[in-house]
């Protein structure tokens, strides 16, 4: 029972383009490569119940486990300069910082530029990647690895990531949280396509765990100590060095710490 698999009959989200096709697989390296590599429709979804080769952000590895969580591809054809395409990391966070918030009335935020936290531990991570040509984004991949079901993490994990299981000491139905995120993603991809960055960067600023917070900003093995004061209008985060002077961070190469805790 605690180990369902997903029902795709259920996912019947109630939207316009996002998730109207839906491949479902029992096992794919990547949900974000599957979804790169598949021709396919503005706003299809790929889903694995679990990937061999799941991939996180600067290379690191995304641990899937089977039938626990969600591992979800979204592929978008936005008109949008290739230098944009992170944004869509922003777009997803409200939408799923969003979902998590209603359907589970607890305090989730989000920590700059990619991770879904709550209490200071992660319990969704995204990762946007593209297919570019000549400076425009042909086909944006954005993918989400939410902890669900998972009873407990490796020892390594443990300090930083959570689950809703762990959360709310309940099993959740995964089919209801893809059907729920499906919408409100698709409001807020079409609030960032129809009126830009700036109404979903007042909305990022609002979840966000990361402003008003002492960081270290962590760039090829170099650390600088900062305070996040604010997101800039482009989506990058505004920091101010502890020589004073103003630092604008691009999420490309960074890695972003608290230094009170996982946030
Ligand atoms: C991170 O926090 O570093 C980003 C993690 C993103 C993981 C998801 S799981 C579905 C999709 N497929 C992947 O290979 N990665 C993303």
């Amino acid at each position: 029972m605690f180990n369902k698999k997903i029902n795709i009959k259920n996912i019947k989200p109630n939207t316009k383009f996002i998730g109207k096709n839906i491949t479902c697989l029992k096992v794919t390296d990547s949900t974000n490569t599957l979804a790169k590599n598949t021709p396919c429709e503005n706003g299809d979804i790929f889903i694995a119940e679990t990937q061999t080769a799941g991939k996180g952000r600067m290379g690191r590895e995304w641990t899937s486990e089977k039938k626990s969580g969600i591992y979800l591809s979204v592929a978008l054809m936005p008109d949008i300069d290739s230098l944009c395409i992170n944004q869509l990391t922003l777009v997803m966070g409200v939408a799923v910082c969003k979902t998590l918030k209603e359907l589970y009335k607890l305090p989730f935020e989000i920590k700059w530029p990619n991770d879904i936290v709550i209490n200071g531990k992660k319990v969704c991570g995204i990762l946007t990647e593209g297919v570019i040509e000549k400076n425009k984004v042909l086909k944006a991949i954005v993918g989400i690895g939410i902890n669900v079901n998972n009873k407990e993490f490796t020892d390594e994990l443990k300090q930083k990531a959570t689950s809703l299981y762990i959360l709310t000491n309940k099993k959740s139905e995964r089919e209801k949280i893809i059907n729920r995120f499906a919408e409100i993603f698709e409001q807020h991809y079409l609030m960032f396509i129809n009126v830009g960055i700036k109404s979903i960067i007042e909305e990022f600023k609002k979840l966000s765990a990361t402003i008003n917070k002492d960081v270290e900003i962590i760039k090829n093995n170099q650390i600088i100590k900062a305070y996040a004061f604010d997101i800039s209008e482009n989506g990058e985060l505004m920091v101010k060095k502890e020589d004073g002077t103003t630092l604008t961070v691009n999420s490309g190469e960074v890695s972003v710490r608290g230094i009170y805790g996982y946030n």
